[in-house]
């Protein structure tokens, strides 16, 4: 968790990732698989172990009978594995829809395809449907974000990774004006290249803050942008690394590791340091962003916050909303974290509707470790555990994880199980360290889902489990004498089958500063990321650690904005992120909604996503486009209510309040969002065309429930591109309702090829509530 902020002169922010405290849980979807493919499957059965072999085999080569509609003698050629030692169950060839079938059957707990041990280690990048190598899709056609340059505002960078190998990139950029600044073991001769084209540092706002030498509590911290925590190291890896083969967390999610946009370059804005965690203050930030400016970046990548209550945007106390605001005058599109305080309401940050707000998703990727226990059922933990296997050992139960205090007599040689009512994995992590100080030899740590993994001091095996398969565990240990149980190490699973979520921690909407905009923008993967890090970042192996939070979401973003930058340099920050909004996943390849992770798990709403998870495809050809003008940033401040001379400063220069005719309810986002819906309320909205010259677009809607809605016209039609058409929409309240929280539609612009969908989402005013 990131450290409280202090609030004085200059403003104090934190990182959005977890630094070394960790959540956990499971995981996502991706790629369909054809029908009528076979692939290898793993059964797992809840039936008891047989003693004879033959009849164990036989009887899973009638369940494949059954299943495949054939003969015992040609399942039998399905079958690739009968097991009946380590657990009950077996491996078999099986198309999707026979093991959606054969899932259902009685006795049948699970079946999983097996896919371990993919090449994909930034397994997100698949995810989002830009794998590499060739095929027709973004990061080809953008030729890998070729010649954009991406500013990351972090705590540095490990300039010596080979993420950042400057191999095949073509010379730095004519038009960069930036530069490496030397300082404490970083010179710019040796550590920067044609990848890390620039690295500066901005110390002087966290110095006066903190008023000692950074490192005076005893943390290293280098004058200079080299990277002493590792977090920027990752999210510019993330963002804009070059391909390195043969990359994994000791085995687990072994893979190529790359950057969203492998061929972008990277300006690093060292503006947080290692204090507190990591710590940045907001003059510094305003520094950097006045530099990044300057230098020639096009994208800025912000892996930064706050802390609850936030402040409006003329007290701007991180400095991100107004230097943000100066970026994207300049056409500089900015993307932040919505920050980690979910799944609660209200605690997105990084709000202004100018900057690109990013919530964090699972994807299709799990990291299992097996619970045998001695009566042969098997349940599925998630760990990073990548030590051998723990053989049948004696399982204990002490009770509740907090308070687990050593005790050699009841630990030693044993499992505990324990159960622990945090979300948080402080309590996991200390009580490991009580069972491994008294000799035994795992921990099963039941807990309340939340979402991100973290390895347990040094390879001991902490399998994490929800109450569910805890207590199941629970059950068998009271009901046998003497219980055993035994872990296996982590096995990395990528399976379209684990739907991707919203995760647990990423902060939700609404915008608690103006509802009426919507927040967050989207969501990308931000849960078990392997990137690049510092060797002094106390989770990394062989320079990768494993890391969890918005932090990791946003440079996901930031990379594939790289990309469209790159096929489409003219576009405007606004453009952009309306193209990401409107195309956004809203459902699994399966057809499922996406989920958000929280109590109770629900389908997610665009207070959990905004647009959805981030298809980078969709959004490089989105057809129809919201823009926004200086001139609409500026009508939105007004709306806000803000005086001219708290205008002025933000926009830095002498501004005037004019317009008069419109609310902030018709500021040109791609979303409508109506905080205070009256009987009839109607908002306007212009769209670009960006795709055909001659387009005609339809509406297709899907009103709140509640209420109906009415588009004007509700046919667009274009004959030039960048044509310009506005519309109202108009929504009527269906008297008598009761809702009283938001409700969600959405309002779709079709031509049969691009489907531009903006959420609508309306709460009723409370005058007009009965
Ligand atoms: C702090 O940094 C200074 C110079 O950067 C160095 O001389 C000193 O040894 C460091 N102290 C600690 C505790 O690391
Ligand atoms: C991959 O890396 C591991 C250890 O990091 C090494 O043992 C193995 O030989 C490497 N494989 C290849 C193909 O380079
Ligand atoms: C780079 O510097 C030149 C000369 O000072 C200036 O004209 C140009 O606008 C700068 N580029 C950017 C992106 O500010
Ligand atoms: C250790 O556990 C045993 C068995 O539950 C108990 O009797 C003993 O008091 C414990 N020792 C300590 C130091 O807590
Ligand atoms: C504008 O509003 C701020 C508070 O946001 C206030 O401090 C300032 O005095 C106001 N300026 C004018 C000219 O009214
Ligand atoms: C496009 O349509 C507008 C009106 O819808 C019309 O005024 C204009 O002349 C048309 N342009 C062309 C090139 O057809």
């Amino acid at each position: 968790m990131f450290a409280k902020t202090t609030r004085s002169s200059t403003m104090i922010v934190s990182l959005l990732s977890f630094g070394l405290l960790f959540n956990f849980q499971s995981s996502i979807t991706g790629t369909a698989i054809a029908e009528g493919k076979t692939s290898v499957h793993i059964v797992y059965l809840g039936e008891r172990e047989h003693d004879n072999p033959e009849l164990v085999t036989s009887s899973h080569h009638d369940m494949l009978a059954s299943v495949l509609g054939s003969s015992k003698e040609s399942a039998a050629e399905r079958l690739v594995y009968s097991y009946r030692h380590g657990f009950s169950g077996f491996a078999a060839k099986l198309t999707e829809s026979q093991a959606r079938k054969l899932a259902d059957f009685p006795g049948v707990v699970r079946v999983m395809r097996n896919s371990l041990y993919r090449i994909q280690t930034t397994r997100s990048w698949d995810f989002l449907g830009l794998s590499s190598p060739p095929v027709n899709n973004l990061l080809y056609e953008s030729k890998m974000g070729d010649g954009i340059i991406i500013g990351v505002l972090d705590t540095g960078i490990w300039p010596e990774s080979e993420s950042f190998t400057d191999k095949g990139l073509g010379p730095v950029p004519s038009y960069w004006n930036g530069t490496c600044e030397p300082g404490e073991q970083f010179d710019p001769v040796k550590h920067c290249n044609r990848k890390i084209i620039g690295a500066r540092w901005y110390v002087k706002g966290i110095l006066a803050e903190y008023g000692r030498p950074l490192n005076s509590s005893g943390d290293t911290e280098f004058m200079s942008p080299r990277d002493a925590v590792g977090h920027g190291t990752h999210t510019a890896s993330i963002a804009a690394g070059s391909f390195v083969r043969n990359v994994s967390y000791k085995g687990v999610a072994h893979g190529t590791a790359r950057g969203g946009a492998p061929r972008a370059r990277l300006a690093i804005y060292k503006v947080c340091w290692n204090v507190l965690g990591g710590q940045c203050s907001s003059v510094d930030i305003l520094k950097a962003f006045d530099e990044a400016i300057h230098d020639g970046v096009h994208v800025m990548s912000l892996s930064i916050g706050s802390s609850i209550p936030l402040f409006s945007e003329v007290d701007d106390h991180d400095g991100i909303a107004t230097g943000s605001f100066h970026a994207m005058a300049r056409g500089i599109t900015v993307v932040c974290g919505a920050a980690n305080d979910g799944p609660s309401a209200q605690t997105v940050q990084n709000t202004a509707p100018w900057i690109l707000t990013v919530a964090a998703s699972t994807m299709d990727r799990d990291f299992q470790s097996l619970i045998t226990l001695g009566n042969n059922e098997v349940y599925v933990g998630q760990a990073l555990y990548t030590g051998k296997e723990i053989g049948f050992a004696s399982l204990v139960y002490p009770d509740f994880c907090r308070g687990l205090t050593p005790n050699v007599t009841l630990f030693a040689g044993r499992v505990v199980l324990c159960f622990t009512s945090s979300a948080r994995r402080a309590a996991i992590t200390i009580a490991a360290a009580a069972v491994r100080l008294s000799g035994g030899i795992g921990l099963i740590a039941a807990k309340s889902p939340s979402d991100g993994l973290a390895p347990c001091s040094d390879d001991f095996p902490c399998v994490e489990v929800d109450y569910e398969t805890g207590t199941s565990i629970l059950y068998y240990f009271r009901s046998e004498r003497s219980p055993t149980v035994k872990i296996s190490p982590t096995l990395t699973v990528v399976n379209s089958k684990l739907p991707a979520h919203v995760a647990h921690f990423s902060s939700r909407g609404p915008n608690s500063i103006a509802p009426a905009i919507l927040k967050p923008d989207i969501a990308a993967p931000g849960v078990n990321i392997l990137a690049a890090s510092s060797p002094l970042d106390p989770l990394s192996a062989n320079g990768y650690a494993m890391h969890t939070g918005t932090s990791m979401s946003t440079p996901h973003v930031a990379g594939i904005v790289a990309l469209l930058k790159a096929l489409h340099l003219d576009w405007s920050p606004a453009m952009i992120k309306s193209s990401i909004i409107t195309t956004g996943w809203k459902n699994h390849p399966t057809g499922f909604p996406i989920q958000a992770a929280g109590s109770p798990q629900k389908v997610a709403d665009p207070f959990d996503y905004g647009g959805g998870i981030i298809n980078p495809n969709g959004a490089a050809w989105p057809g129809l486009v919201y823009d926004m003008a200086m001139t609409d940033y500026i009508n939105y401040l007004c709306h806000r209510g803000y005086n001219e001379s708290d205008i002025s400063r933000i926009v830095g220069q002498p501004t005037i309040c004019q317009d008069k005719s419109h609310s902030i309810l018709d500021t040109n986002l791609p979303s409508i969002t109506i905080p205070n819906l009256a009987s009839l309320t109607t908002v306007m909205r212009t769209v670009t065309n960006v795709g055909p010259q001659m387009s005609t677009y339809w509406a297709l809607i899907e009103p709140p429930p509640g209420t109906t809605v009415t588009v004007c016209p509700n046919v667009l039609v274009f004959n030039a591109t960048a044509q310009k058409i506005t519309f109202k929409v108009t929504v009527r309240l269906i008297l008598p309702i009761v809702e009283s929280g938001y409700i969600f539609g959405s309002l779709k612009w079709s031509n049969g090829v691009n489907h531009v969908t903006s959420p609508l989402i309306v709460r009723v005013g409370f005058s007009h509530l009965h």
